[in-house]
């Protein structure tokens, strides 16, 4: 599917196909797996009370602090355990919520998130919310313009989620490819549907890029991923 064009259901299904064959190929790494140090039975769970009340709480407030909705923090939860993925990266934090999704899938992969913020207010409220989550040894927020803090990081990264400003796709993909994702990694771009129109350049670059197979999906029907694997030889 094309940046522009109409979602309807047959190509919900098809992309659909594409991402489960995505997945198929990105998990079961076997150096990932030879060292990932599971989370233990001690690990903070989605369904442990307080972060039900958390989320459904975070959840709520969603369309002040532009979260992801619900099912796509379960998707990032979801593709998190899947591939197995260790060393993340999260540009726009907001208030903590896909923050949280993800923090919690690494709970079971015994991985870290590093998550970039702007507004000094939502890089508070975030720290607050990963703390009341009871996950801050496992998630570093960092206060600033990811555009700069990228920079920074040493990476590289296994999957990095790219939810900040959308016109500013293709500068995040030139500072994190190829040093910072590593081969087999993941890069997963949101609103590739919604606000499809804001990283056109970007969408037709990747689906283009020879070194990736990328698919456009929804899980609301709404917002829309853009997933990109990195293939592990190009
Ligand atoms: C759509 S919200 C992120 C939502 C969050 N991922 C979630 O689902 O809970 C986008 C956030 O990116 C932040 N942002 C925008 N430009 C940024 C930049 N250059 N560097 C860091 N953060 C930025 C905004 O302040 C805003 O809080």
């Amino acid at each position: 599917m094309k940046a522009g064009q109409s979602f309807g259901r047959r190509e919900f299904l098809k992309t659909t196909g594409e991402a489960l064959s995505l997945f198929t190929v990105a998990i079961h790494l076997p150096s990932q797996i030879a060292n990932a140090t599971e989370g233990g039975s001690k690990r903070i769970k989605r369904e442990a009370p307080h972060i039900r009340r958390l989320l459904d709480e975070m959840d709520s407030k969603g369309s002040r602090f532009w979260s992801v909705p619900q099912k796509d923090g379960e998707l990032l939860y979801f593709i998190i355990k899947a591939t197995r993925s260790r060393n993340v990266l999260e540009v726009g934090t907001s208030h903590g919520f896909s923050a949280i999704w993800i923090g919690l899938g690494l709970e079971e992969t015994g991985g870290k998130l590093t998550t970039i913020e702007i507004d000094k207010e939502r890089y508070n409220l975030a720290r607050k919310h990963v703390n009341e989550a009871g996950l801050s040894q496992r998630i570093t927020s960092i206060r600033g313009d990811a555009h700069v803090e990228v920079t920074k990081l040493e990476g590289p990264f296994d999957f990095v989620f790219l939810d900040a400003d959308k016109e500013g796709q293709m500068d995040y993909f030139n500072k994190l490819f190829p040093k910072k994702l590593v081969p087999g990694g993941i890069l997963a771009v949101h609103n590739a549907i919604r606000h499809a129109h804001s990283m056109k350049d970007y969408l037709d670059m990747i689906q283009k890029h020879p070194d990736f197979d990328t698919v456009i999906l929804s899980v609301t029907m709404d917002d829309g991923f853009c997933l990109s694997y990195r293939h592990r030889v190009s």
